[in-house]
């Protein structure tokens, strides 16, 4: 375990800290993956979450460097690195939020599926952890192929006795934040207030982008509407070309990550009206998972949103995602139960 500070300097910063925030609840987040390409962005950007108390560092390797390093940033987190399996228990004991981004990452050539093999098993030990350790907590799944490791993250917790549909989220924010980046470059828009929902999953064509919704509303072809559909698809691999393999997308998704979790805080701390995309349990179709705006609680997903109007287009889109995203569920849902 490295703590960032000494004990005595520690309690200085928490007193010179806490005016500031004493109306705002103690909130431990854990990031488990916290020393990859993601993690640490995503660590540094959750250090300056002023709705953090606490923030847990976990990695199999290099997380004393991460905490240290983070930790000497001025803001209301007390910050703890902790290392291997043995550490695991600690990093995760109290936890209100606990974000996985561990695992493998795509090289060019590569689905996001290629990945199961070796991240379906790490998905698989560290949910089991979170079951003993913070089964109260809620889940940010990050780490791919997410519309597969959401659905074995469900059935370990099943398994343990503690699963709560309403904490368990595939973080899809980045097909989002992709959605609203590229529509607003064609709409000729103000990039900061375009909303666009995305739906299905996260993986090639089950994300369904609908821009049908997209405000401030533009008048766009169909040939661009197909063109950005296909763009926001392939946005992942756009990035893992581009990389040659070094990797997928860190920086955006390290964003789309706080992003996401900062919204699961707010809705815990029991802001109104918080609303985000995310892949969850669902009935709004006929598949058990599936990407939609859900209203974020105190408990977690307080409401899954339904569709809204889709035009022909996305129509098509929704029901041509429907067999791969229902064939990863199932392959996910195996595995965990071999
Ligand atoms: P990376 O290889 O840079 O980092 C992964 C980290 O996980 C490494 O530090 C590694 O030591 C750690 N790790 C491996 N096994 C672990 C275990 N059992 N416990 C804790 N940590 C462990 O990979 P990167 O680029 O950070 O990507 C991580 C994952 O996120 C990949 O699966 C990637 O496909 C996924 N991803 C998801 C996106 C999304 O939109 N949901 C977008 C981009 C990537």
């Amino acid at each position: 375990i490295v703590r960032s500070s000494s004990s005595a300097k520690q309690s200085l910063l928490r007193r010179s800290f806490s005016s500031s925030s004493s109306s705002v609840p103690e909130r431990k987040v854990a990031i488990l993956g916290a020393a990859g390409g993601i993690g640490q962005p995503l660590a540094l950007l959750m250090k300056l979450n002023p709705l953090v108390s606490s923030l847990s560092l976990f990695d199999i390797a290099n997380t004393p460097g991460v905490a240290a390093d983070v930790g000497h940033i001025n803001t209301r987190s007390e910050v703890v690195g902790y290392m291997g399996d043995d550490e695991l228990a600690k990093a995760l004991e109290g936890a209100d939020l606990v974000i996985i981004p561990a695992g493998v990452p795509r090289k060019p050539g590569m689905t996001r599926d290629d990945l199961f093999n070796i991240n379906a098993g790490i998905v698989k030990n560290l949910c089991s952890a979170i079951a003993k350790y913070c089964p109260h907590a809620l889940v940010n799944m990050i780490s791919n192929p997410v519309n597969s490791t959401v659905p074995i993250a469900a059935e370990i917790f099943k398994k343990a006795g503690m699963y709560d549909e309403k904490k368990l989220f595939g973080v899809t924010t980045l097909d989002v934040v992709r959605a609203k980046t590229f529509y607003a470059g064609k709409a000729n828009v103000p990039v900061a207030e375009v909303n666009v929902p995305v739906i299905g999953g996260h993986a090639g064509v089950t994300i369904l982008p609908l821009f049908s919704q997209a405000t401030p509303q533009a008048n766009l072809s169909s040939d661009v509407l197909t063109a950005l559909t296909k763009r926001t698809q392939d946005g992942g691999t756009e990035v893992v070309e581009a990389k040659a393999g070094k990797g997928s997308a860190t920086l955006s998704m390290a964003y789309a990550g706080a992003l996401f979790a900062d919204a699961c805080l707010k809705g815990l701390n029991g802001v109104p009206d918080v609303v985000e995309c995310s892949y969850v349990q669902s009935t709004i179709t006929e598949l058990p998972f599936f990407a939609s705006k859900v209203r974020l609680g105190k408990n977690g997903v307080e409401e899954v949103l339904d569709l809204g109007p889709l035009s022909d287009f996305e129509k098509e889109g929704l029901e041509a995602l429907k067999p791969e995203l229902k064939s990863s569920i199932e392959k996910g849902v195996k595995f965990a139960n071999q």
